[in-house]
């Protein structure tokens, strides 16, 4: 009998699963939580999972044979991080080749945004469009305004040099509250106190981990610091802002805006955001694109490789 060494949920994109089970067979493709995948987790050197797939210390425990946890995603706050690391069970997942798709999404929300473009494309598809008009779908101008960012990672690094190319003025705020300037690749930005970036800042874009220091960070109290009209970027991990306050204030007119990709609790997205007003709602997409899922796959495989091998 061969028994399972790489247990994985998903195919991945391109054949870089397959070379790697080639290398050390067997691998087994089974859904999270089937039965086939609570078996083989018995015998498994390798698990991969996908960043909708809560690992516990439970599943830990099943799995003696444990090396390694591979995710498809460069967010970790599914897996049980201190346990792993009592075990000595590596965690491998996929920095970097992700940054410039989401910082690409998180541009084209802002844009969607404080351009009206669902409510644009709907008056076009509409086919009651009566013309140009001087006040039609008027949108908000981005340049010269500050753009708050919180997290200067390389995905933030990677929003402010887009903010910066249409003319806004990147700040930066980081958890553990280094006042020192960012460097961003295109020039330098300063990183100011939580509160004064929150009050001078007509654009907040997320860009931090999800962790005990950020759960909760964008509270109603914080939220109320914004100026009228401030629009609000979330392409990092639901949690983080608080989504009953943000739309209440939608409704209140209080946020000129609010776009999202993630969501606290999702793949279950609170009801309220389909009838709150200036939204742009997308299903976790940051990194979707060919060439960055296939880079993803190549760079968790390649991990995997090294840790089953040491
Ligand atoms: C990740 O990989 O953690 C990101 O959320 C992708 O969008």
């Amino acid at each position: 009998m061969i028994i399972t060494r790489i247990l994985s949920t998903s195919h991945l994109v391109g054949e870089h699963l397959y070379s790697l089970g080639n290398c050390f067979p067997k691998l087994t493709v089974a859904p999270f939580r089937s039965a086939e995948w609570m078996s083989s987790l018995g015998t498994a050197e390798a698990v991969i999972v996908m960043l909708s797939e809560p690992i516990t210390e439970d599943d830990l425990e099943l799995a003696p044979h444990l090396k390694v946890i591979g995710t498809y995603s460069v967010g970790v706050n599914h897996l049980p991080l201190r346990a792993c690391k009592d075990r000595n069970i590596r965690i491998v997942n996929t920095p970097e080749v992700l940054t410039d798709a989401t910082a690409d999404l998180a541009l084209t929300i802002l844009l969607s945004l404080t351009r009206r473009l669902k409510e644009g494309e709907d008056l076009a598809r509409s086919g009651s469009w009566k013309g140009w008009a001087p006040n039609q779908i008027l949108g908000t101008s981005l340049s010269g305004k500050l753009c708050g960012i919180i997290g200067s990672g390389p995905i933030g690094k990677a929003f402010a040099r887009r903010v910066a190319a249409i003319g806004m003025k990147p700040v930066f705020w980081d958890r553990n509250d280094d006042r020192s300037p960012v460097d961003f690749g295109y020039a330098i930005a300063p990183r100011l106190t939580l509160n004064d970036l929150l009050k001078r800042s007509t654009v907040i874009s997320l860009h931090c981990p999800l962790t005990t220091e950020t759960v909760g960070l964008l509270s109603k109290r914080n939220l109320q610091q914004l100026p009228i009209g401030a629009f609000i970027i979330n392409t990092a991990r639901g949690g983080i802002l608080d989504e009953e306050a943000a739309i209440d204030m939608l409704h209140d007119n209080i946020l000129g805006g609010v776009g999202l990709d993630v969501y606290d609790g999702e793949p279950n997205i609170n009801k309220r955001w389909f009838t709150a007003p200036r939204t742009v709602i997308l299903p976790h997409l940051g990194s979707a694109t060919v060439e960055t899922r296939s880079a993803m796959a190549k760079l968790l495989c390649e991990g995997l490789r090294v840790a089953i091998r040491s």
